[in-house]
């Protein structure tokens, strides 16, 4: 059992905070170097729990996973990468799927445990294999796991019923190394489907249309090992940006791309917030009073529902009602009778979350339910009076590289 996490309240974050590399970025780059055989070299991939159980998963397939002195990450594959992926860590990682479409695209086979992860909801992967077999895959699921084969793999037009991100991943991966043409229409536009095409594309892979809803990928035969920076993590500079906001606070968040920021940016203003590019980086300023503000969850460029938790947090307080209504993942809520236990109003009705604001939270016992849950609680924590104790930390560690110095070195009292 380790440690929980322990805040004690109150204090405004001050300062500056650099974000890191993007998590789910880096975890599908990282996938996707099974494509590539000899030594790709990664730029800004965090160090945090998620990433050590891909590096661990990648290493039992037969890579050699490196963290160098600069801190960047050495990826070394083999010719002879095996294409099963071991149980008892893939099911601590919900990001080893993206297994399925690299190893199907490279070894034209692949057995894929399926994947677990944070509990935020039943997250199937129908569509990820529809794509698959539209592509000419043999897909089977059976005793936990995907089996895939390629039999004749083509290139080919695939609709999206929703614009899953893994979804998109897994098909573009394939369709890299798929000869022909492959069209995904309604694809995910996320930020880090455009890290994973330009990742692939500096490799040798030819792919356009990433950022849009439809992405056009012209198979090629290889791919060749070169060295890539991973853009920063747009949801840690969310939740550092919101807990700046929820502490009174007035923080420089520096290493971000502000547009890929505007969704969290625009619902942060109208809190009453005030942030303005500066220095390279974003100010984010406290406003004199928290105001109420209603979120829907979309896919990008949405508000994302990786960022929802952390403003239901924020909006606890807020001098209000708010209305959060979560689309993408049902159990999201999950961490409402947790942040109730520190004073809260919330009532969830099926997707929707009526935050009525309270002047103010105070310390108790909690437990994180899922990592946003738990980034969200240690906002909470930073505004309630008292001290608060949060178990299962580890959720956070699996995403917010150096979370608690990052916190101390903004002012926060970490204990
Ligand atoms: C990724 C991110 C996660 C983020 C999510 C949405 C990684 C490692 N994780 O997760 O942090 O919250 O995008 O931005 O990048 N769905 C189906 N069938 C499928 C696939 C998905 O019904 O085959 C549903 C899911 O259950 C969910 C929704 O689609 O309700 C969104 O899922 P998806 O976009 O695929 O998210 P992930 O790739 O799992």
């Amino acid at each position: 059992m380790e440690e929980p996490l322990t805040i004690e309240g109150g204090h405004p974050l001050q300062g500056r905070v650099r974000i890191s590399g993007a998590k789910n970025a880096s975890l599908v780059i990282m996938a996707a170097t099974v494509m590539v055989p000899g030594e790709t070299i990664l730029e800004n991939v965090p160090c945090i729990r998620d990433v050590e159980v891909l590096a661990d998963i990648l290493e039992c397939l037969g890579a050699r996973v490196t963290r160098l002195e600069d801190g960047n990450l050495s990826i070394y594959v083999p010719d002879d990468i095996k294409v099963e992926t071991p149980y008892e860590l893939a099911k601590k990682l919900r990001a080893s799927n993206l297994l399925l479409g690299s190893l199907l695209g490279k070894k034209r086979e692949a057995r894929i445990c399926l994947p677990g992860g944070c509990d935020i909801g039943s997250r199937p992967m129908d569509l990820h294999l529809k794509g698959l077999a539209a592509l000419g895959a043999e897909v089977r699921l059976e005793h936990g796991f995907v089996e895939a084969r390629a039999g004749k793999l083509v290139g080919n037009r695939v609709y999206l019923d929703f614009p899953s991100v893994g979804a998109t991943e897994n098909i573009m991966m394939l369709a890299a190394l798929t000869p022909g043409y492959t069209v995904i229409e309604n694809a995910a536009k996320e930020p880090e489907i455009v890290d994973l095409a330009n990742f692939l594309n500096a490799v040798g892979g030819k792919i356009r249309g990433a950022g849009t809803d439809l992405i056009r990928i012209e198979g090629v035969a290889e791919l060749k090992a070169t060295r890539y920076a991973v853009i920063p993590d747009r949801i840690e500079a969310g939740t550092y940006m919101t807990a700046a906001v929820a502490t009174g606070g007035d923080v420089l968040v520096e290493n971000v791309i502000p547009t890929h920021l505007y969704p969290i940016m625009a619902k942060l203003q109208e809190t009453g917030a005030v942030i303005r590019e500066e220095n390279g980086g974003l100010r984010v300023q406290a406003g004199a009073e928290i105001l109420p503000v209603d979120i829907k969850t979309l896919p990008y460029p949405g508000f994302p529902t990786d960022l929802q938790s952390q403003m239901m947090a924020l909006l606890s307080v807020a001098r209000g009602t708010s209305v959060i209504v979560e689309n993408v993942f049902e159990n999201r809520f999950r961490m409402v009778d947790e942040i109730k236990r520190m004073g809260a109003r919330i009532k969830v009705e099926g997707h929707t979350a009526v935050v009525e604001g309270v002047p103010r939270l105070y310390g108790a016992r909690v437990k994180a339910t899922d990592l946003r849950a738990g980034a969200a609680l240690a906002i909470a924590a930073l505004m309630a009076e008292g001290v608060t104790e949060i178990e299962n930390p580890y959720y956070i560690y699996r995403g917010y590289e150096n979370f608690k110095s990052k916190l101390r070195n903004l002012g926060a009292r970490v204990i």
